[in-house]
């Protein structure tokens, strides 16, 4: 198939887990090029063999200097985006009152201002082309929060008012910005591997399809949505969680 046949798109957080999973999957449907982002370049040289069509880039997500740089230098090389995929994150798990502040900060800092930052200097150049598509990866946790991640839900429920709110302000002015979240369920990447079975079993036995998610589950719903064939859904949430919570 070549559902991204012709697009230039950016992942973040593409070097591993989900985000590679993404990149890989992107680049597997002909886009044009694949920008994986991330601030670990180790897996950059694999990709790149791999996908002729892959380059790795290092930014990090919250820095808004590199980001700006990054989407001046993909101006400069292709005049557009088509397909940003907000998906670096990261968790600093604790009970409320062990949560530190750094710990706060820290993940507010990547998951919700590493966003915006992304989309703020993205989004522009998508609304002067006149269309694309932004997915950012939000968690089962953003819509029905959890137990000792109160920075994590936060971040994530976050990432689904902005995408809702982003939907109606990139489709102004003749653009037809379209943006969507996909919320995974607990998914196999290195993310999971910090979580013991003792809470993922009791997980696997609620959940109506009886198992994880697949790495493959959250990419085959970010590529849905990012190409030509949701040309008609902006601001929605896709749940890939097999129906965890019904
Ligand atoms: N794994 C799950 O169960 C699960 C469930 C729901 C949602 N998610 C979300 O999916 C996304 C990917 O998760 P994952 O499990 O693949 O995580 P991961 O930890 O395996 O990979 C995250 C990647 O993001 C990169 N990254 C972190 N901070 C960054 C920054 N500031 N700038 C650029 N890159 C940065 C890391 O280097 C890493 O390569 C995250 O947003 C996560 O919250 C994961």
């Amino acid at each position: 198939m070549n559902r991204m046949n012709g697009k230039v798109c950016v992942v973040t957080g593409g070097a591993r887990g989900i985000g590679k999973g993404i990149v890989e999957t992107l680049a597997r449907e002909g886009a044009t090029r694949v920008w994986a982002l991330d601030m670990n370049d180790t897996e950059f040289p694999a990709l790149e063999k791999a996908f002729p069509n892959v380059k790795g880039a290092v930014v990090n997500v919250t820095d808004a200097a590199a980001v700006e740089a990054f989407v001046e230098m993909a101006k400069a090389e292709f005049g557009r985006i088509d397909a940003l995929v907000n998906n670096a994150g990261i968790t600093r798990d604790a009970l409320i009152h062990k949560m530190t502040e750094d710990d706060w900060d820290a993940v507010i800092n990547v998951n919700l201002k590493g966003v915006f930052m992304m989309t703020k200097y993205a989004a522009p150049l998508m609304m002067e082309t006149g269309s694309g598509s932004i997915v950012s990866i939000s968690s089962v946790v953003g819509l029905d929060g959890n137990i000792g991640q109160s920075n994590y839900a936060a971040t994530k429920g976050g990432v689904v008012a902005m995408t809702k709110g982003w939907a109606k302000e990139f489709a102004r002015k003749g653009a037809k910005v379209r943006v969507n979240a996909v919320s995974p369920g607990y998914t196999r990447t290195p993310m999971l591997e910090t979580v013991p079975a003792k809470v993922l079993d009791p997980i696997i036995a609620r959940t109506p399809l009886g198992r994880l998610a697949e790495i493959q589950d959250i990419a085959d719903a970010v590529l849905f949505l990012s190409s030509d064939e949701a040309a008609f859904i902006t601001g929605q949430v896709l749940r890939v969680d097999g129906g965890l919570v019904l």
